[in-house]
């Protein structure tokens, strides 16, 4: 079991990478989980620090999640490995890689979610969910990136776009014909998601969630 216990380690960290925070610290010295939606999200980062950052972190945040699926797919013949008395087969790999990938997509969004290195806080994972999708399946990422941008460009609002497209992602990975750990993943990964985004609920309910570009430095 250590290349699958040393595969989810790493895509656990990787999703840990407190990338937004850092950027908080860095440029201008402040916990960005103290301003804002208290996320270290791209968002909120965004909102506290401006657009330059934010895409930095938004890209930086995809790109865990992708990575972090790159290093199940890579781990994968050394678990096989491991724990078939048989070597690797293509067919065997088929079978066994969509596993993998599913718990480093989950681990993944956990990390992002509750960082090691930031207590257990952390964003709300959909940039690093976005990276999973896209690596996972891309026409599937593909999809959910799509959902977002409409509807983001019809309302302005991240957090309804962000829960949409983790919706959207639901509906397509079971709709299209994907192996039954990319549907596990995404399912859980999309409810995690929008769980994540229960304050962004309760806001959104009321009436008083921030529209992008009118953010001010704290939400109530
Ligand atoms: O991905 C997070 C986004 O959907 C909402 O972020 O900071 O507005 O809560 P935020």
């Amino acid at each position: 079991w250590t290349a699958g216990a040393v595969g989810l380690l790493i895509a656990y960290l990787l999703g840990s990478a407190p990338l937004g925070y850092l950027a908080g610290k860095l440029l201008k010295g402040i916990d960005i989980r103290e301003h804002g939606s208290r996320s270290t999200g791209a968002t909120n980062v965004l909102r506290t620090l401006g657009k330059w950052p934010a895409l930095v972190v938004l890209i930086a945040d995809v790109l865990k999640g992708v990575a972090a699926i790159i290093v199940a797919r890579w781990f994968c013949p050394w678990l096989y490995t491991e724990l078939s008395p048989t070597p690797p087969t293509a067919s065997g790999l088929q079978i066994w890689v969509p596993w993998a990938v599913c718990l480093a997509g989950i681990a993944a969004l956990l990390g992002h979610g509750r960082s090691i290195w930031l207590n257990f806080t952390g964003g709300k994972s959909a940039a690093t969910g976005l990276g999973v999708l896209l690596a996972m399946s891309w026409p599937v990422g593909l999809g959910a990136a799509t959902v977002f941008g409409v509807v983001l460009a019809l309302g302005r609002i991240v957090s309804l776009s962000s829960m949409l497209a983790a919706l959207a992602a639901i509906v397509l990975v079971c709709g299209y014909e994907q192996p039954l750990p990319y549907r596990l993943l995404v399912i859980g990964g999309g409810i995690y998601v929008i769980v994540r985004h229960r304050a962004n609920i309760q806001r959104l309910l009321a009436g008083t969630e921030p529209r992008l570009g009118r953010g001010g430095p704290d939400i109530k």
